[in-house]
Parts: C-alpha cells; structure tokens; sequence
C-alpha cells in the first residue's frame, strides 16, 4: 500500500499528464486551423500518448490500493504566433514534465516506495525519448525558417506518425 504522500504526488502527475494531453490537444487544434495538417496529425497522436500516460499511474495507484483522485484541468495555450512556436512550447512541456517526474522518483526513493521507483524509471526512459523527439522538430523547424515550401515538407513529415505499438 502506498503511504499518502505517495498518492497525492502520484494523483498529481496523473493531473500534469492530463494537463499535457489537453494543451498538445490545444496546439493540435491551432494547427488544424492554420492549415498544418501533419503537425495537427502529430500533435494529436502526442496528445494521445499522454493520456495513455496519465492512464498508466491512474491503473498503477489503483494496482497499490491507492485512491485516483481526479481533479480540474488547467486551461492550455490556445493562441500560437507560428507553428515553430508550438514545437517550442512542446519542447517546454516536455522538459517541465521530465522535472514533475524526477521530483516524483526522488519522493519514491525516499518513502522507499519499490513498486513505484520501477513504475517510474519508464516515465523517466520515456522523458528521455520525448525531449530528444520534440529537440528535433524544433531544431529541423528553425533550419527551414519561413520557406514555405520547406514547411510544406516539414508538414508532410510530420504527418507520417505512427500511433506506437502499445498505446504509449
Ligand atoms: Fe507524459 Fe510527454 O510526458
């Protein structure tokens, strides 16, 4: 059984993971208004996977006799001044999530919480993969600037994702 401190910190991830499926979500549907259908596809699927992600430390608390506490969402972004901006953001997010879920495996190791510091090491492997991904947009994002047909490519690329094998 998880010690209390342990669900509320677990419930919080569950809401910051909740927060970025709904603000990828968010730039999703910027996107999809600025006619960048690739990127809107991508943002999509990402927003996707973090759901999946709050969904995993939803089914994790449940496994340990913990209690999910939901709670409400923050708003996300809504306004964007260009598509390189919103890679920016996610990059952002991404390195505030990968610091949420630091802070998480540090609380873990010092409740002695076993179960939740092997749970955790996927988010942290997982934080690894996600920055490096969103690094690379935004820097190939910058390379192209404002050449329009480079964009076009871009969104092209983008649109190729895959949703992973597994949900994640
Ligand atoms: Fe679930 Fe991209 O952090």
């Amino acid at each position: 059984m998880l010690s209390q401190v342990m669900q509320e910190a677990i419930n919080a991830q569950i809401n910051n993971e909740l927060y970025s499926s709904y603000s990828y979500l968010s730039m999703s549907a910027w996107c999809e208004s600025h006619q960048f259908v690739g990127c809107a596809h991508w943002l999509r699927l990402q927003s996707e996977e973090e759901r999946n992600h709050a969904m995993r430390l939803h089914d994790f608390l449940i496994a340990r006799e913990g209690r999910v506490i939901l709670e409400t969402i923050a708003q996300p972004e809504v306004e964007f001044e260009t598509v390189v901006e919103v890679f920016e953001k996610a990059l952002a997010q991404e390195q505030v999530v990968t610091s949420q879920i630091d802070g998480l495996y540090e609380l873990a190791f010092n409740e002695k919480a076993f179960a939740a510091l092997v749970e955790l090491e996927w988010f942290i492997t997982e934080q690894v993969e996600e920055e490096k991904t969103a690094r690379e947009v935004v820097h190939k994002f910058r390379m192209v600037a404002d050449d329009p047909a480079s964009l076009l490519d871009m969104d092209r690329e983008l649109n190729q994702r895959q949703p992973e094998a597994g949900g994640e």
